[in-house]
């Protein structure tokens, strides 16, 4: 019903944020921090009749409206799931067109990112990347480096296994080199290693296309998170889905391993 009201657009123009889209959001309840696995581009190609790869295509104008949402309801902090570290088995030709499609995305919004005050980071090898996609990712970061917006993070050639090991790797050098004694570690150290160092705790995972799992994503970072999980494949995720997906976030019961609050 929503989707047929609003449409599969994020509200435009400068009074976006009061989009009668927002009306029953309690916005005192939304997560700090929402995780997404954007699942299910090749299905919905399928279904289609369509290559895989349209449907990759499809899917970055989803990532372009839901951001638009998380800047009207000003949400922290925004992480996307774009490229894990297994997606190197999938056939050569279309690693080539996600990382072709990765670098059009970013030379075609960066400028309006910015415009809207939102500051990217890029999680993962990016040193794995091609040195045009490396240096483009570093440019776009630095380029928003100072907004003080929305944080969204693009996990990009990234494994929570990988990181977990790398923020590992960190530490043990700083043992090593005699900064750091082994008994000082802590959850506050190896947090300051990974990519995420300096963002809250994930609250919020969201994952389209109907699986089940989080395929290797923010292991460390969603110890204590609520989980959504949605039949809608990724290019079908409208910002009224999205919506009611925060919604539900806000009837969660949080407990943390103690009682709820009366
Ligand atoms: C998600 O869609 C995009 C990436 C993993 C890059 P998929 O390509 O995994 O789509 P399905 O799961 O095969 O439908
Ligand atoms: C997870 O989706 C990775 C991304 C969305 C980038 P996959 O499609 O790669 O996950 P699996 O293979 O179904 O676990
Ligand atoms: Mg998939």
């Amino acid at each position: 019903m929503w989707d047929k009201l609003f449409g599969s657009k994020a509200p435009t123009g400068e009074n976006a944020a009061q989009s009668p889209l927002y009306n029953d959001i309690d916005r005192s309840r939304l997560p700090r921090h929402t995780a997404i696995i954007m699942d299910g581009n090749g299905r919905w190609a399928e279904g289609k009749g369509l290559i895989r790869t349209a449907g990759h295509t499809a899917g970055v104008d989803t990532l372009k409206q839901v951001l638009k949402v998380a800047i009207d309801l000003e949400l922290p902090a925004l992480t996307v799931y774009a490229f894990s570290t297994e997606n190197w088995k999938r056939p050569h030709a279309e690693v080539d067109f996600l990382m072709n499609l990765f670098s059009d995305y970013l030379a075609k919004e960066i400028d309006e990112m910015d415009e809207d005050n939102v500051k990217l980071r890029f999680l993962g090898r990016i040193d794995e990347l091609s040195p045009a996609l490396r240096k483009q990712a570093r440019e776009a970061e630095a380029q928003t480096a100072d907004n003080t917006g929305v944080h969204f993070n693009v996990a990009m050639n990234y494994g929570g296994h990988d990181e977990l090991i790398r923020a590992v790797r960190a530490v043990s050098g700083r043992v090593l080199s005699g900064d750091l004694k082994p008994e000082d570690i802590d959850e506050a150290c190896l947090e300051g290693e990974l990519d995420t160092a300096g963002l809250p705790p994930v609250d919020y995972v969201i994952r389209t296309s109907g699986d089940q799992r989080l395929s290797n994503f923010l292991l460390w970072q969603t110890a204590y998170a609520e989980f959504y999980f949605t039949d809608v494949n990724w290019p079908d995720f409208t910002p009224a889905c999205f919506v009611k997906a925060l919604r539900e976030f806000g009837n969660r019961d949080r407990r943390f391993g103690g009682l709820t609050k009366k």
